[in-house]
């Protein structure tokens, strides 16, 4: 079973949704292989890439084993968004993203993220000259309008398809709410019936069991799952079962030991020993989270410096204590903050 989604033909219409400091290419090529169709990086300055910033550059590497991927980008200047387009267009990614969600007041102030869609026409016309500049598609992240009061996502995607965007992810809040309040998964699926390019719905999927709801009942293309996919990585394996119409799997003790010994090899290796423990450790307290003992556990993945002594500690909870799972602790929010 596959679908097209754009230009593309993918495995599942779920896909992990790009995060600031989490979808790092060692996370992107771990949810590849647990069945996130398509993975696109975090969003990286098209500024940063015009001046060469290594940070920048570093962000926009990926592994062979991501594709389909893109590298999202972010600016407010036409020429440097064009040639960031062009830039990722000679790494080799599969399409460029821009994000126009990000509702971080650094980036709005400047006219960046959310802030773009605020004037579909002068959108229309920076993103003619990115789908111009470039072969691969030129795809793009929305929210639903800046405010209540302007909920312009329909204006924005016809915009968007006169363009030539491939397709258009809508995280269903607007700019003002930031993580407040339930995604609009309505106005999604109103969008989406109007719209006459693909469009990827995009917010509050925490389970598989409501990813699949939510995709069907919205009739989008495809669906974004962001925070859900931390503390449960099994998440698109257990959507992509219930969409081919057969029963999850039952996350087992050795799903996860197979899970931390990979991101703890992929992780070493993109960041060194050092900086691979630092990006663990946020990874860990997720995963393990509602788990037996999870508080006493997290303590100890922010205080143990040693990268065995984490690593042995946290393989032993695993193996203890993956039988029950605290499923109302998991129903709190979390992570309330971010760039789309
Ligand atoms: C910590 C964090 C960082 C994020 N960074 C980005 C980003 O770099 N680019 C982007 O388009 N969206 C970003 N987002 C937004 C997510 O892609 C997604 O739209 C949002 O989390 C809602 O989906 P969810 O409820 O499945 O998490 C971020 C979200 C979080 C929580």
């Amino acid at each position: 079973m596959s679908i097209r989604l754009g230009p593309f033909e993918i495995e599942n219409p779920f896909i992990l949704a790009p995060m600031a400091g989490i979808t790092n290419s060692p996370f992107r090529r771990l949810m590849r292989k647990r069945r996130s169709s398509v993975v696109v990086s975090e969003l990286v300055s098209a500024n940063g890439i015009e001046f060469a910033g290594e940070r920048s550059l570093d962000l926009l590497k990926f592994h062979e084993e991501e594709r389909p991927v893109g590298l999202q980008i972010f600016g407010e200047r036409e020429d440097l968004l064009v040639k960031a387009c062009q830039y990722i267009e000679r790494q080799g990614a599969d399409f460029v993203d821009l994000n126009l969600g990000c509702p971080v007041p650094k980036v709005v102030k400047k006219g960046a993220g959310s802030a773009m869609c605020r004037d579909p026409i002068s959108l229309g016309k920076i993103l003619t000259q990115m789908v111009r500049s470039v072969k691969i598609p030129v795809t793009i992240k929305i929210r639903t309008g800046w405010d209540a009061g302007s909920r312009n996502a329909h204006d924005v995607v016809r915009a968007a398809a006169d363009a030539g965007v491939a397709w258009v992810a809508i995280h269903g809040r607007t700019r003002a709410q930031g993580y407040s309040g339930e995604a609009d998964w309505e106005m999604i699926a109103e969008v989406k019936a109007k719209s006459p390019i693909p469009i990827i719905g995009n917010g509050d999927l925490a389970t598989a069991e409501v990813a699949l709801k939510r995709y069907r009942e919205s009739g989008v293309d495809a669906v974004l799952i962001g925070r859900g996919a931390l503390r449960n990585p099994f998440i698109f394996e257990q959507a992509e079962a219930l969409w081919k119409g057969q029963a999850i799997r039952k996350v087992t003790t050795e799903d996860y030991l197979e899970l931390l010994s990979e991101q703890r090899t992929m992780l070493d290796e993109t960041f060194g020993a050092r900086g691979g423990l630092i990006h663990a450790r946020k990874f860990l307290a997720w995963y393990s989270a509602g788990f037996p003992g999870c508080h006493e556990l997290r303590r100890k993945i922010f205080s143990i410096q040693a990268s065995d002594e984490l690593w042995k500690d946290v393989t032993e909870f695993f193996v203890k204590n993956t039988a029950h799972r605290d499923l109302e602790f998991l129903a709190q929010p979390f992570l309330m903050g971010g760039h789309g």
